[in-house]
């Protein structure tokens, strides 16, 4: 039997990719939108979530889902927490997931040192 690579196969993957990007696009309009919400948790987590010395934990790469999670769970009083729970109140679910995508897109690691040793 000759084996048949399907023009039809290719064509069907090349659609799903191309409809899951215009989803993606469709979802952020304001591609910066994550990006400046995000900039609000940067001051505690470090510059793009990467928290220097882990204090508080970096949230830099962290899985999506699992970041909508806790910040509903923080927001709702499920997770205990000295700042989270009361930070957490003021964003929709919406906007935790701007946010959680951002910093899922984020490299993980740790901060870097600064120039000028300080
Ligand atoms: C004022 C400092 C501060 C700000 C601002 C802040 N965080 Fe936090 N974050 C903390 C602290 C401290 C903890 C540890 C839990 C606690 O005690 O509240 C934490 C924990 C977390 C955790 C749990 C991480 C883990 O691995 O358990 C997530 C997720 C998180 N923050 C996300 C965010 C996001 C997203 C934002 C911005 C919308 C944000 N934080 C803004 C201080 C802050």
């Amino acid at each position: 039997m000759k084996i048949n690579w399907s023009p039809v196969a290719t064509a069907t993957t090349a659609a799903a990719l191309l409809a899951s990007a215009g989803t993606a696009q469709a979802q952020s309009a304001n591609p910066n939108a994550g990006r400046a919400l995000a900039a609000t948790c940067t001051t505690c987590h470090g510059t793009d979530g990467r928290s220097v010395g882990g204090v508080p934990p970096s949230i830099a790469g962290m899985n999506r889902d699992v970041m909508v999670q806790q910040m509903k769970d923080f927001r709702d009083g499920k997770r205990p927490a000295t700042i989270m729970h009361q930070h957490a109140k003021g964003y929709t679910d919406a906007q935790f997931v701007l946010i959680a995508d951002y910093f899922a897109n984020v490299k993980p690691g740790s901060a870097p040192a600064r120039a000028g040793g300080y």
